[in-house]
């Protein structure tokens, strides 16, 4: 028989769960969210959160490189946060997890259920099942076939998993949920969402996260994604163009882009053109979407990423493309305490939007 562990840990359609921070392991940084709700569960609380820079190349692509550089400020993150709460949700990226919709007969005992799933799951996931993490969740009867019944396997390599497991272990935390980062991210997009009018009821929705070395387009409607692409460009390029023309370390450059104090020629000679070459990308993708859909038109841009803050990107994309934009704020519609500085939460907020939908899976609000 085929050893699979059929484990608690790839259960992203699970829906309650005890307290927990949100934390997301991105290129640049670890960023965490803690959530609350309000009495009588009318809304959420922004309790707290924080952004903790990473050495470079400790994660890149996902992946974790230096386990004990992640680990260092993964607990620097969480004390400067100054939270009880040790319990905490990761998210895998999209390309290290596998779904698949398959279909069993409907009259089945729970363990063969599980048999069935594993002999299947070894025709679709092209590793060692035992060095995979195996989780699947039935999805209800299938549309065609009231005898069968469709069920979501979701598989992820153990390495994948047991990495982000093992960090927040060494910074003296406990993984009790893994999510997957799309996942993530449409989960707080729901926020974003009753932000439009008609929470954009029936419309399309571009989401265009721009982080520090991934542009991540993805096209939702009705708070289901129907279009992603990933491309290479991000806010590493302009923190590098300021340190060639500048002569500046990559944290003065850093630094500069966020806080100010560059020369006076920044804005013309680095930033400008920057600008123009992301809203070129983001037009660039919006034909992709097009041309690879039955859509001709989306109704609203969401920027979000730790560049959608750049000054007038908003405005250039909005020019450029005719459609109305906006940063994301993933916490507009939340009430904030007191330990929180709304300036600053509104300028970090576009780039919490993963650790946000992370942090949001601790309730079942609805
Ligand atoms: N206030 C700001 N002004 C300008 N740039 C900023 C600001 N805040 C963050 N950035 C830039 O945004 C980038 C980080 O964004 P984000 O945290 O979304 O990236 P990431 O998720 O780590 O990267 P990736 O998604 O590519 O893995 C960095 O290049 C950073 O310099
Ligand atoms: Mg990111």
């Amino acid at each position: 028989m085929l050893k699979v562990n059929f484990d608690t840990f790839l259960d992203f359609l699970q829906t309650k769960t005890p307290p927990l921070i949100g934390v997301d392991i991105s290129s640049s940084s670890v960023k965490l969210v803690e959530l609350s709700t309000a009495p009588n569960n009318t809304g959420y609380i922004v309790e707290r959160y924080a952004i903790e820079a990473l050495p470079k190349d400790a994660v890149s692509d996902g992946n974790i490189n230096n386990l004990d550089a992640l680990a260092e400020t993964l607990q620097r993150a969480w004390k400067r946060m100054g939270t009880k709460i040790k319990n905490v949700s990761v998210a895998l990226p999209a390309a290290a997890v596998i779904t698949k919709k398959i279909l069993l007969p409907a009259d089945m005992r729970e363990e063969d259920l599980e048999f069935l799933v594993e002999s299947e799951a070894n025709q679709y996931i092209p590793f060692a099942l035992d060095e995979v993490n195996l989780d699947f969740q039935v999805l209800g009867s299938s549309a065609g076939n009231a005898a069968e019944v469709e069920v979501l396997l979701a598989a992820s390599r153990k390495a994948n998993v047991e990495d982000r497991v093992a960090a927040a272990q060494a910074a003296g935390l406990k993984v009790v949920v893994v999510d997957v980062e799309p996942y993530a991210a449409e989960t707080a997009f729901s926020q974003i969402r009753a932000q439009l009018p008609d929470s954009a009821e029936d419309k399309c929705v571009a989401l265009i996260d721009i982080g520090a070395t991934v542009m991540n387009v993805n096209v939702l409607r009705n708070g289901q994604s129907i279009y992603t692409r990933d491309q290479q460009i991000g806010g590493e390029q302009l923190t590098q163009q300021i340190q060639a023309l500048f002569g500046l370390s990559a944290e003065q450059a850093e630094s500069g882009k966020r806080n100010g104090g560059l020369p006076d020629n920044y804005e013309t000679d680095v930033l400008s053109p920057f600008r123009e070459n992301l809203v070129m990308e983001i037009a660039r993708a919006l034909q992709f979407f097009f041309t690879s859909s039955q859509y001709n038109e989306v109704d609203y841009i969401v920027l979000a990423g730790g560049c959608a803050v750049l000054p007038g990107l908003d405005d250039a994309v909005a020019t450029r493309t005719q459609v109305s934009t906006m940063v994301a704020n993933p916490f507009a519609l939340m009430a904030l305490s007191g330990k929180i500085k709304p300036r600053q939460l509104q300028t970090d907020a576009p780039a919490l939007i993963v650790a946000c939908g992370l942090a949001m899976r601790r309730f079942d609000l609805s």
